[in-house]
């Protein structure tokens, strides 16, 4: 499998920079970031990184399967994750979310139809204190209203 040589280089550092026979700690941070550059995880690359770290298909799958933050579907080139727990919950968090599916015309894990933005309802992402708060790709924005969530979109629609 071929990658970018930006790519190539973060997996020979992460994986030196683990001891002999420890290649698999490398996992999560290799697959985290093929899928920004792929966009997915896709079968290919679970072969390719389970080769890379000397572990099976299937163990790589297992951790594929319990971390959230992978995705096997496509995303948008735009990943907004929305927090709907407690903190955001109390806050504005659902309305948040609500408007947001109204305002890009998709659901959960759905991406739009050109490709640029998609949604995901999500967990704690770390940030109560200033909830309601929603992260877009790695970037977090805090003390989110409806309004705030509009200019961000259109921002990003802008920059496109
Ligand atoms: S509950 Fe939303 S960031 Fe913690």
């Amino acid at each position: 499998m071929t990658f970018s040589p930006e790519l190539e280089a973060k997996f020979e550092k992460l994986l030196k920079s683990y001891p002999p026979g420890r290649q698999r700690s490398a996992v999560v941070p290799m697959l985290l970031y093929a899928q920004d550059e792929l966009g997915s995880v896709t079968g290919e690359l679970v072969e390719e990184v389970a080769r890379r770290t000397g572990i099976t298909p299937l163990e790589v799958n297992e951790v594929v399967s319990y971390y959230s933050m992978l995705s096997r579907q496509p995303r948008g080139k735009y990943h907004i994750q929305i927090c709907t727990n407690i903190s955001c919950l109390l806050t504005g968090g659902e309305e948040l979310w609500e408007h947001a599916c109204r305002k890009l015309g998709i659901g959960n894990k759905e991406v739009t139809p050109d490709g640029q933005f998609s949604l995901e309802e999500v967990e704690c992402i770390g940030a109560c204190s200033w909830a309601p708060a929603l992260q877009v790709n790695y970037e977090f924005h805090h003390h989110m209203t409806p309004e705030k969530l509009d200019r961000l979109i259109d921002n990003l629609r802008k920059a496109v």
